[in-house]
């Protein structure tokens, strides 16, 4: 599968941005809608209100990483989601933050003699059968590891934006084209889902290069504190800086905004993972551009307060 997918040339993926392919909506379900951002959130930020984003879902009420976890967030009334992206044995795209199966599934039951039990190690069929939601609380039991395919297929049902994580990119040669390609057969990478829905991001700054040479298009975020000093050469090819919350400062986030990305505006900054009303309070009062909580609900009230 993987070698399948391995062969689209780059061409293709440079070229999908003419394509509008039509969006994988295909569900009886009732769908989930996020609202739009509060009005109400009025804390003073430089750069407007920030906005929330739930990590690996609503990840703090839900199975982390799950299509619960997503319906959670939807449920809330929050519109953008973060994901983690890792690839099976053969080749398919899952949902999965660690890059062992061990702490969010019931992959030690089910497979005992698997140790250490790493993604890369299994089936997609394989993971497939496991429980990815009962370590989190029983009556998630059934919830599974879902591929980036169902993934984009419920953000889309549920009219949710995503902050797309490659995690761990360099065990995975060749994933930033394998998933872009998931993302534009499943109808993400047209015009209107690029310009206002999704945000590509990684720890490694080569992922976030090749990203934005595959496809310049899309607004990519580096996540990492680097020095100040070093940030022009990131804003060539990324248009976030998405540092942790515990390493920024009112100066180093005044020199991201001073800077422009790839696409001519002002450099921003997504911070993680907040998940308190102080730490909420402190960075908005930065004029972060985003924040990336497991609460989205706290985080929300804690702009509301001001
Ligand atoms: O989106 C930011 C955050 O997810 C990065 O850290 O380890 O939770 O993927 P991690
Ligand atoms: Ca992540």
């Amino acid at each position: 599968m993987y070698a399948r997918a391995a062969a689209a040339t780059t061409a293709a993926l440079l070229g999908a941005g003419a394509l509008v392919l039509p969006s994988a909506t295909a569900s009886a379900a009732p769908a989930p809608k996020a609202s739009a951002p509060s009005a109400a959130a009025s804390i003073a930020s430089k750069h407007g209100r920030p906005l929330v984003v739930a990590h690996r879902g609503a990840s703090g009420y839900a199975p982390e990483n799950t299509l619960a976890a997503i319906d959670k967030a939807a449920d809330m009334g929050f519109r953008w989601v973060e994901n983690d992206v890792q690839r099976t044995k053969d080749g398919e795209l899952v949902i999965m933050h660690d890059d062992t199966l061990k702490r969010t599934t019931d992959v030690e039951e089910v497979f005992p003699d698997r140790a250490p039990w790493k993604v890369a190690d299994f089936t997609a069929a394989e993971i497939a059968k496991l429980d990815a939601g009962s370590w989190f609380d029983p009556k998630y039991a059934g919830q599974r590891v879902p591929t980036l395919k169902q993934y984009m297929n419920r953000v889309e049902r549920n009219h949710q934006s995503l902050v797309f994580e490659f995690k761990k990119p360099e065990l995975y040669p060749g994933i930033e084209k394998q998933g872009l390609q998931v993302l534009r057969r499943t109808g993400w990478l047209d015009k209107h889902h690029v310009k206002r829905k999704l945000v590509i991001q990684s720890f490694s700054a080569d992922s976030v290069k090749t990203v934005h040479a595959l496809r310049p298009d899309i607004k990519t975020g580096f996540l990492g504190t680097p020095k100040a000093a070093e940030l022009p050469a990131y804003a060539e090819f990324s248009d976030q800086i998405n540092s942790s919350h515990t390493t920024i400062s009112d100066d180093y986030v005044s020199a991201i905004h001073a800077l422009k990305g790839p696409h001519g505006k002002p450099l921003e900054i997504f911070t993680w993972t907040v998940n308190d009303a102080p730490a909420t309070k402190r960075v908005a009062g930065f004029g972060v551009d985003g924040i990336i909580t497991n609460v989205p609900d706290v985080v929300r009230s804690a702009l509301r307060e001001g």
